[in-house]
């Protein structure tokens, strides 16, 4: 029996997770989800936003199921010390399963170019994927220091990150359109320079794969001008938090982008936006980027491709008939979950 731990996290994280256990549960009955926590009510609970009792559940799961962590910006858990805080949480479970490829595809699906706010000739069809690293660069270097009139962080990275990253983005263009555009800042930073070098040398051993270099602040405009230039987006962890967001503009909104972080072991998916504290507690937020989560998760740790194509047609069904309001539709949360239930 497959062992999956739920990590519902702060803000919305357990409502967009309820939604996605409801399917996991009609999809695979098989599967044992183990809730644990994460984030900021872990902190609250045991003192530790990402406590031993969360560590031991994870040793036994064949992947892991996030909501989201963090709080409002007035939060108290904005005060503590940084490794206390719910965001140092979830870095540490990413570092902890070593996850270092976190794949972000973007795609507007077919009736559902409406969605977007963007002109529907852009919309229509967009279908990339962008690897972000997760485990390097200024999130992760330990070269940072903050004092009272300066601070500094460091973006490094080794070549061997960079092509442990880079393999994930040139196999993945493989079984797409066969096209990888690396984004970097190489017109400035001597950390680009590395990566673009090694993402070239890397690139002859897959011939069948095209390789593209952009600077990534031509790749801000372009992403949401021209989407259907790019196929498979290889960036670095900073670049890729910011253009996944951006990216999110494509489809309609930042609820409905999903992700999955792989590495040596554990899977781990989540949905890319963040606790949501605006609308927690209301029963409105959109739960499709956590649904589609957990259809990657059947799709990649479980090896359940045919569930995570019924998972992800029926969201496609009920975001028709149901759209939630950051789509500008009137559903609840319970409303677009029953409908991808009937759906299904
Ligand atoms: P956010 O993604 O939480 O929210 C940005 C905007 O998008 C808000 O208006 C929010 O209501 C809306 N939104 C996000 N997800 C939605 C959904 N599923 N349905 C409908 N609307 C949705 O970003 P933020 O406000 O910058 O951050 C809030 C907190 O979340 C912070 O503490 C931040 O550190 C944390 N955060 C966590 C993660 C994560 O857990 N992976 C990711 C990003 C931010
Ligand atoms: C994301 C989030 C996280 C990140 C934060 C909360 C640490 O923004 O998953 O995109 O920056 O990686
Ligand atoms: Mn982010």
């Amino acid at each position: 029996m497959p062992k999956v731990a739920v990590l519902p996290g702060d803000g919305i994280g357990p409502e967009v997770i309820g939604a996605a256990l409801a399917v996991l549960r009609e999809v695979a009955p098989d599967l044992s989800l183990e809730e644990c926590r994460i984030g900021g009510c872990a902190y609250d609970a045991e003192g530790d936003p990402f406590p031993p009792s969360t560590q031991a559940a994870l040793v036994e799961a064949d992947a892991a199921l996030l909501g989201t962590v963090g709080g409002a910006p007035d939060s108290p858990w904005n005060r503590l010390p940084r490794p206390q805080r719910p965001e140092s949480g979830l870095l540490r479970l990413r570092e902890h399963l070593g996850v270092f490829a976190n794949l972000r595809p973007v795609q507007v699906m077919p009736g559902l170019e409406h969605l977007s706010p963007l002109r529907p000739e852009i919309a229509a069809g967009v279908d990339l994927l962008i690897v972000r690293e997760l485990l390097g660069g200024a999130y992760f270097d330990p070269r940072r220091e903050r004092g009272e009139e300066a601070a500094f962080n460091t973006i490094g990275y080794t070549r061997a990150e960079i092509e442990r990253v880079g393999e994930h983005a040139f196999r993945a263009a493989q079984e797409r359109r066969g096209a990888v555009t690396s984004v970097d800042k190489a017109n400035v930073l001597e950390v680009s320079e590395l990566w673009r070098d090694t993402v070239t040398a890397q690139a002859r051993a897959f011939p069948g794969v095209t390789l593209n270099h952009e600077y990534v602040d031509s790749v801000a405009t372009l992403l949401v001008t021209q989407p259907e230039r790019y196929d498979v987006l290889l960036t670095e962890n900073l670049f890729g938090d910011i253009l996944s967001d951006l990216a999110a503009v494509l489809p309609g909104s930042l609820g409905l982008m999903p992700s999955a972080s792989l590495g040596a072991g554990t899977g781990l998916y989540e949905p890319i936006h963040g606790s949501a504290p605006d609308i927690a507690g209301q029963g409105v937020a959109n739960p499709c980027g956590t649904i589609l989560s957990a259809a990657m998760l059947l799709r990649y740790s479980l090896g359940r491709s045919a569930e995570a194509d019924r998972v992800e047609a029926a969201v496609r069904t009920a975001l028709r008939e149901q759209p939630t309001r950051d789509l500008g539709g009137t559903a609840s949360t319970q409303e677009l979950t029953a409908a991808v239930l009937r759906a299904l």
